[in-house]
């Protein structure tokens, strides 16, 4: 099998990166583990910000989003006894939109189905090849049990978190730094509407909380929890009881009403950051790259924009012979990614409690700075709503 570019990875980063190719009359194969519905069903964000919902709408990706997503226009930021609305569009000029990764997928799909995109799910043993030659490869095993090489220009390990694309760079070349966190998010889905018009973000002394939404009948909320928690020791009551105590702090005449929750699990948080995202002939790009916890919803976000870093530079790479945008790349996106690494550090350190007194009375000054400020309010907006793709 040949193609000019090997796509490790279908998730938001790999679908997105062979769409934007195809629109430039580059060919890819998608190579993926799981199968294309575990995949769009997959619960994870739910945030896009305004340069995401730009690029989605240039390159035909817009119609389902522009009907279903919901603007917004900034968040609330709470701890006990106050809330306060932060205002992205009034501050920055820039907004943000409730429409789920799920929803994402969905469409990245479909687009594929209909430009009949090659992608090869329910794969196994991916392994790379020759990424210091002009001749690199990906062999895996087919989902019929059948070995396959895909030779390629360039390979893109688009392949999360736990793919093999990050570890294909030479120990002796590769830098990482990497951050863990003293507690987990316990997210809920739930078939209720929304008790906010726009998302909450709660300190609170037994712990974060927030309240998020995915429509006009599906809440999605989250409560700090200790690493290691699991999640039967939560049921659903409990839960809810947690959210209403955290949230509702304080809050005069305000109620989180409950509903019957359709889906549950902890997530762990890290930083992490790998460079150079380019090896040879081998490109990383999304959370291969990078991850961050998810206060502050970056982790899709700069997947996405590191794809529309990426689809130019091989486009010029592969066509034009020209390697300008190429060679840029990896300097180019980690000037982003540090940014964004910070920031949901930054949202993460000033929102969860620790347990040390000294740090809640800094967490709860900088809060009231933030929101009290305007300088302070709009470096949270700016981070918040995102940043122009070619920061
Ligand atoms: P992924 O979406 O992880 O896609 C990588 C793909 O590569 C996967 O489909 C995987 O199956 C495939 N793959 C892995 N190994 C191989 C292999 N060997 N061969 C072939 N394919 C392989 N971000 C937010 O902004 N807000 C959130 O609330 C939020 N919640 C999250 C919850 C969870 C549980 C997780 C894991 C992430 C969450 N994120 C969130 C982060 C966000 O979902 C990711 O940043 C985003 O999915 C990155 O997209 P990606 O395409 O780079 O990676
Ligand atoms: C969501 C997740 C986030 O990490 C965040 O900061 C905002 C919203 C969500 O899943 O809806």
């Amino acid at each position: 099998m040949r193609t000019q570019v090997a796509i490790i990875g279908a998730g938001p980063s790999g679908l997105l990166l062979s769409h934007l190719l195809a629109a430039d009359g580059v060919e890819s194969v998608v190579l993926e583990t799981r199968s294309e519905e575990y995949v769009a069903g997959r619960i994870r964000a739910g945030i896009l910000e305004q340069s995401t919902v730009d690029l989605l709408r240039e390159v035909g990706l817009g119609e389902r989003l522009d009907r279903e997503g919901d603007p917004h226009r900034g968040i609330y930021l709470q701890w006990p006894d106050e809330r306060h609305h932060l205002d992205f569009v009034d501050l920055t000029g820039r907004s943000v939109y409730v429409y789920g990764q799920t929803e994402v997928q969905k469409d990245l799909v479909a687009a594929s189905h209909a430009r009949g995109q090659e992608v090869h799910y329910e794969i196994t043993d991916t392994a790379l090849h020759d990424l210091e030659t002009d001749r690199p490869s990906v062999t895996f095993t087919d989902r019929d049990g059948v070995e396959q090489r895909l030779q390629a220009d360039v390979v893109v390990g688009c392949d999360g978190s736990f793919g093999p694309s990050r570890e294909a760079v030479p120990q002796a070349v590769r830098r990482t730094w990497e951050k863990t966190y003293p507690y987990s998010w316990l997210g809920i889905l739930a078939d209720v509407a929304p008790s906010t018009d726009e998302l909450i973000y709660a300190w609170h002394p037994d712990g974060f909380a927030m309240h998020s939404m995915r429509s006009a009948s599906v809440s999605r909320l989250y409560l700090q929890v200790p690493n290691e928690t699991s999640i039967d020791d939560w049921s659903d009551d409990r839960i809810w009881e947690a959210l209403a105590t955290r949230l509702g702090h304080g809050q005069d005449g305000w109620q989180l009403t409950p509903g019957p929750v359709t889906d549950k699990s902890v997530l762990p948080m890290r930083s992490f950051v790998q460079q150079p995202m380019r090896h040879g002939r081998l490109f990383l790009a999304g959370d291969a790259a990078h991850i961050v916890p998810p206060t502050g919803a970056k982790g899709l976000n700069l997947a996405v924009a590191d794809v529309a870093l990426l689809a130019p530079a091989l486009v010029g790479l592969l066509r034009k012979d020209d390697h300008g945008l190429a060679d840029a790349y990896s300097d180019t996106a980690l000037r982003r990614v540090w940014r964004c690494t910070h920031f949901s550090w930054w949202m993460t350190t000033m929102l969860h409690t620790s347990g040390d007194p000294f740090d809640e009375q800094l967490q709860l000054s900088q809060l009231r700075w933030v929101t009290s400020s305007e300088a302070g309010a709009t470096g949270l907006a700016e981070n918040y709503a995102g940043l122009p793709i070619g920061f």
